[in-house]
């Protein structure tokens, strides 16, 4: 999996506009990986995660705190990933081709507020690389776009 994260630091720096740095994050992931079926986000909002900017399928709206494999990464602030979705307690099938899943949480002040999430129609897609590379993606998420005050 290629290093994303300079192209992505190129796309958002300097742009004051949250939704349209997260459309083009996904865009930027789901064009550049292969083997996905599904690249986006969920924002909390209130006590639970809605539907952000995603490539793929249309998703689920709304998703519990401790539900599936989104839910799961914010109650417990840790990666989940998942080499096969069908073997997960509670996995939310938005997209019934999903086979693996790889969910980051994503920060603003030490909380967790949302998360990035891809889906691959294959098993065991992601690798503990590709973790590292969406972790360090997220982090420039979380400087560039979360940590400025003026973005919606
Ligand atoms: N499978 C996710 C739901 C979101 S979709 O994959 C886009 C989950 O179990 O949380």
């Amino acid at each position: 999996m290629q290093d994303l994260t300079q192209q992505l630091e190129s796309l958002v720096q300097g742009v004051p506009y949250r939704t349209a740095n997260l459309a083009n994050a996904s865009a930027l992931l789901y064009t550049s990986l292969d083997r996905l079926n599904w690249a986006g986000f969920y924002l909390m909002e209130q006590d639970k995660l809605v539907l952000g900017p995603f490539q793929g399928k249309p998703a689920c709206i709304e998703i519990p705190v401790g539900k599936g494999v989104c839910g799961t990464a914010v109650q417990e602030d840790a990666p989940q990933r998942v080499p096969d979705v069908h073997a997960f307690p509670g996995h939310i099938a938005c997209d019934s081709a999903s086979r693996s899943e790889l969910v980051i949480p994503i920060h603003q002040g030490g909380q967790v507020i949302g998360v990035l999430d891809l889906d691959s129609p294959e098993t065991e897609r992601f690798s503990a690389e590709d973790q590292a590379m969406l972790e360090r993606f997220v982090r420039v998420l979380e400087r560039e776009v979360f940590g400025q005050d003026s973005n919606e």
